[in-house]
């Protein structure tokens, strides 16, 4: 009723309505053989015109409440069990509405068949444009050719959708140079490095044997490679010169890999290898992780190996989630990496947007992300370490994160 009331048609239907109500009620009042039955005629055959224009008005008025000027985005997100993907959700959608969207924002929880049904109907109700961090980068082809025949744009999500050539355009971070800062930021935390400026010509074959171990993301999502090999370009060199010792043997991307970034599973593999590669009274002084929700798992099985605050290895992260900043603070994970996810969706959105004026969306890199089909033209923002040093100044003072959720 409010959105009737509020367009000038409505209220003039409302006005007369209530206008009518009163004089028929009037009427009423008296014995009905007082009014002139020609009287009584007109109150009703206005009485059902009035009843039928409110009708009208009340379905138009929500019909034009709920398609906003711009019409509808699909965007479709991983999962809710990891914070970032919420706030890369929320950034998005609050984008979208303020300039005149509507939005339908899904989550898959990491279920690819659910995705998949979830953008089909994205489709379905009509979206204009669809932006979409894969669960797998490899299975969405099916569904982005409904979309192309729908002359539906994608804009592929911080991970890139492979194998299809109706992926748009491509908002990410430098995803290479993640993994870079992830080995250099575990090299620090080790004292290899000096600082996050250093090189390994900068004295670091002049320290170790230290012992690391290596984990990686998932590999059906691109990035985990990338991030994988960046940090591999950093730490490669120094395995080979000794200065890191890979005691479990395990340096493979294949064997190193974590299915669906799950936290539980790094857990686990964190276990086996203490067990079998430590059990002599080794220690573990460094632990490359990809992402600070398989950080936490490690340091629990650290910690569940009878490592403290005071002798766990340096472990990195990525994400800067709340969680592993209060964990950084605690003195147990050394490290994350700040993605800012506000930067991403307002990259996504204006993608999209341009897409649906007819422009061409800002890039700044066309060589990289080579999908298997196409190399999606891309935009790549920039990643930063986090310590204890700075997190106040990138994640507090930024807004990213509340200080009072670190409490
Ligand atoms: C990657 C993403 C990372 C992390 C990870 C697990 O694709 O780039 O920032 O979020 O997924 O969710």
């Amino acid at each position: 009723m409010d959105l009737v009331r509020q367009s000038p048609l409505g209220a003039a239907l409302i006005f007369f309505l209530s206008f009518w109500s009163r004089w028929t009620r009037s009427g009423m009042a008296h014995k009905s053989n007082s009014i002139p039955k020609g009287t009584q005629l007109i109150k009703k055959v206005l009485g059902v015109v009035a009843a039928g224009a409110l009708l009208v008005a009340t379905l138009t008025g929500c019909a034009s409440s709920t398609t906003a000027e711009g019409g509808l985005i699909g965007v479709s997100m991983p999962t809710q069990s990891s914070t970032r993907w919420i706030s890369d959700g929320n950034s998005i959608k609050d984008k979208l509405v303020a300039d005149g969207f509507d939005v339908d924002l899904q989550y898959a929880e990491d279920d690819i068949p659910t995705q998949v049904t979830q953008l089909e109907g994205m489709l379905t109700k009509g979206a204009k444009a669809l932006i979409i961090a894969a669960i797998d980068g490899t299975q969405l082809t099916d569904v982005l050719q409904k979309a192309a025949d729908a002359k539906v744009p994608v804009i592929s999500y911080d991970r890139l959708i492979r194998d299809s050539a109706n992926v748009d355009y491509y908002a990410t971070f430098d995803n290479f140079k993640v993994g870079v800062l992830q080995a250099t930021s575990l090299l620090v935390g080790m004292g290899v490095y000096a600082t996050e400026a250093s090189t390994s010509a900068d004295g670091a074959n002049a320290a170790g044997p230290l012992n690391v171990e290596l984990f990686a993301g998932s590999p059906d999502d691109n990035n985990a490679t990338f991030f994988f090999n960046g940090a591999m370009s950093v730490l490669q060199p120094l395995i080979d010169s000794g200065v890191l010792v890979v005691k479990s043997g395990q340096t493979d991307f294949t064997q190193v890999a974590t299915l669906r970034w799950d936290g539980a599973v790094a857990q686990k593999r964190m276990d086996d290898i203490l067990v079998g590669s430590y059990k002599g009274g080794a220690k573990v002084n460094g632990v490359l992780s990809p992402y600070d929700g398989l950080s936490r798992g490690i340091i629990a099985s650290l910690t569940a190996a009878g490592y403290t605050a005071a002798d766990l290895p340096t472990v990195t992260g990525q994400d800067a989630e709340v969680l592993s900043v209060k964990s950084m603070i605690a003195g147990e994970q050394y490290s994350t990496i700040f993605k800012d996810t506000r930067e991403l969706a307002a990259v996504a959105v204006a993608m999209a947007e341009a897409l649906l004026k007819g422009e061409t969306p800002e890039t700044n890199d066309t060589t990289t992300y080579d999908n298997g089909v196409k190399t999606v033209p891309s935009y790549l923002l920039t990643p930063y370490i986090v310590t204890t040093d700075n997190y106040k100044e990138l994640l507090v003072d930024s807004g990213y994160i509340a200080e009072a959720d670190l409490g």
